[in-house]
């Protein structure tokens, strides 16, 4: 690690005693674990200007989340913005992705109680008062496809320019906004004690349309009907048709 970087570490968090490259990497950043003497942290740091920017928004978020206790999310320590990357320190949350804890499963029963307390734990979230400070959108829904266009322009996604034009075309009716993630997917959360406890890489979370958390939420396991019992078990507040799960899953989200 370069020096500069080092000390801009340790003024937030003190001396550091050690830094460990963690098993479980994610797509658009590096995550290590840092260790010093006031306590253990996770420093996510993405490179490319797209993700980069993402890393700014989880941290604006974070920092806005600090010292509540409303939604599960980690603890914000700090952000670094450096000439060729970024760096956002917060604390380190034990647990394991849910994705690694279906696979961890000895059995069915044990899945299906994992999948049940993800749709509750969801739930929980889109039933949370509105946080001011998270509402940056007149529309949420028009807001991300301009951001898909800009996407699709710069030739910074796999989303077409056909596929968008259909989604600009075809927008489900309106229904009530919520607090939503924004990318819940099965590795955006994580389980502690054989329940999913806390969200995390929450660049998209805001006030937006809930139907699009419940589609990425559901996408690994659509086609198993005893999985979607038992997250519908736990998320009873709305149940999105075919038609909402493919513009959401199969649509917008190809662009992010
Ligand atoms: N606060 C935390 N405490 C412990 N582990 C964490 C924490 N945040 C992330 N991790 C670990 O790091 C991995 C990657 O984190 P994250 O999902 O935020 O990054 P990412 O997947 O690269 O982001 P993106 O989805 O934007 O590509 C997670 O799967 C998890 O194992
Ligand atoms: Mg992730």
């Amino acid at each position: 690690m370069n020096p500069f970087l080092r000390e801009k570490i340790e003024v937030m968090v003190g001396p550091i005693q050690n830094i460990t490259v963690l098993a479980e990497q994610g797509w658009t950043s590096e995550v290590c674990q840092i260790e010093t003497e006031a306590g253990i942290y996770l420093m996510k740091s993405s490179y490319k200007e797209k993700y980069r920017e993402w890393l700014k928004q989880e941290a604006n978020v974070l920092e806005k989340l600090h010292n509540q206790n409303q939604i599960p999310v980690p603890a914000y320590y700090g952000f670094i913005e450096e000439q060729d990357g970024a760096h956002l320190i917060m604390s380190f949350e034990q647990g394991v992705t849910l994705r690694v804890a279906l696979k961890q499963a000895e059995t069915r029963a044990e899945q299906k109680a994992l999948i049940k307390s993800f749709g509750h734990f969801l739930q929980q979230l889109h039933e949370t008062k509105i946080i001011q400070t998270l509402d940056r959108h007149e529309n949420w829904l028009e807001e991300q496809l301009a951001k898909a266009e800009g996407y699709v322009k710069r030739g910074q996604t796999d989303g077409s320019v056909e596929l968008l034009e259909k989604l600009k075309n075809s927008k489900p009716f309106p229904v009530k906004q919520t607090i939503i993630h924004g990318d819940c997917t099965i590795d955006n959360v994580l389980v502690k004690d054989g329940e999913v406890k806390l969200f995390i890489d929450v660049a998209g979370m805001t006030v937006g349309d809930p139907r699009y958390d419940e589609s990425l939420a559901i996408r690994k396991f659509v086609n198993d009907k005893e999985d979607m019992d038992a997250f519908y078990e736990g998320y009873t507040r709305y149940r999105v048709s075919k038609e909402e799960l493919q513009y959401f899953d199969e649509g917008l989200y190809e662009f992010f």
